[in-house]
């Protein structure tokens, strides 16, 4: 593995916010996606997750905060196992984890404001939940948010009527509700044109300078990447190929990660 550099923790002793450990997942019996990865993520900024097209970067993401059952290893969350956690405790765990998309995953019938007040579901009871009762600080923290990506003039309007762009910015404040820990976003800017893809990463780079939490975000564009992360892991074949600085990442690391193909410039 090529210059594993590791950013400290918090402080000695306390675990990382977010590390996996022979992490492996197979969808189909004897075929692993992924194949034992084991990392400690940054505590903060940006780390950049980089692969070709199926070298299973959606899934560590998924696998993070089990949308994705893993096959084997652990996923250490605080230093709790969340592989191994289920029902409530599960559920504590992952309302700390934010998750942002890339097709944003807006309830599009829903106005901007109830969209990102859902981010409080899983802290509502299941009463409130179903009334959609949300206590008044929701309220107000929703407001703040909105205003802070730009769309506090929005907050009535259906999500369907909004940009690529303003429903990233609502994906991001309805992941930022949640108060995590964490965020983890899946190609956050793949679905859209390159200024608004920068304006996304700032947010994000935003969120983790302000809030103190790391975000780690799958990305295939290697320059946005460069210039936004602090960290970067190169995967090739379910493996991790790079684990260190963007300014570390050579022309061989990308040839190794991508393959050595005529696409560079
Ligand atoms: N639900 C699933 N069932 C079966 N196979 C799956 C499933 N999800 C992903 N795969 C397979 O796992 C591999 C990794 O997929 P994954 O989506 O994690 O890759 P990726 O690196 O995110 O790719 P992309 O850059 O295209 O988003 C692929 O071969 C894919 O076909
Ligand atoms: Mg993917």
């Amino acid at each position: 593995m090529a210059g594993s550099v590791q950013p400290a923790a918090a402080a000695p002793g306390t675990p990382a916010t977010l590390e996996v450990r022979g992490l492996t997942k197979e969808y189909r019996r004897g075929t692993p996606v992924l194949r034992g990865i084991s990392l400690v993520f940054p505590d903060r900024g940006i780390t950049a997750v980089i692969g070709p097209s199926g070298t299973g970067k959606s899934t560590l993401i998924r696998c993070i905060n089990r949308l994705v059952e893993p096959t084997a290893g652990a996923i250490l969350f605080h230093g709790a196992d969340m592989a191994r956690l289920s029902g409530r405790a599960l559920r504590e765990h992952r309302r700390r984890i934010g998750m942002v998309f890339q097709e944003y995953n807006l309830v599009e019938r829903l106005t901007v404001m109830e969209n990102v007040l859902s981010g409080r579901l899983g802290y509502l009871s299941s009463w409130q939940a179903f009334l959609r009762r949300y206590p008044p600080q929701d309220i107000a923290m929703a407001w703040e948010l909105l205003d802070t990506v730009g769309l506090a003039q929005y907050a009535n309007r259906r999500a369907d009527a909004l940009s690529g762009g303003q429903r990233q910015r609502v994906g991001i404040a309805r992941a930022v509700m949640q108060q995590p820990d964490i965020l983890l976003a899946d190609e956050p800017t793949s679905s859209l044109d390159p200024k608004t893809s920068v304006e996304i990463m700032e947010l994000l780079a935003g969120i983790t300078d302000t809030r103190h939490i790391p975000v780690i975000v799958n990305i295939h564009n290697v320059p946005l990447a460069k210039r936004f992360a602090s960290h970067v892991i190169g995967m090739a074949g379910g493996a991790i190929v790079y684990n260190g600085p963007p300014g570390g990442l050579t022309d061989d690391h990308l040839n190794q990660i991508y393959g050595g193909e005529d696409w560079q410039e």
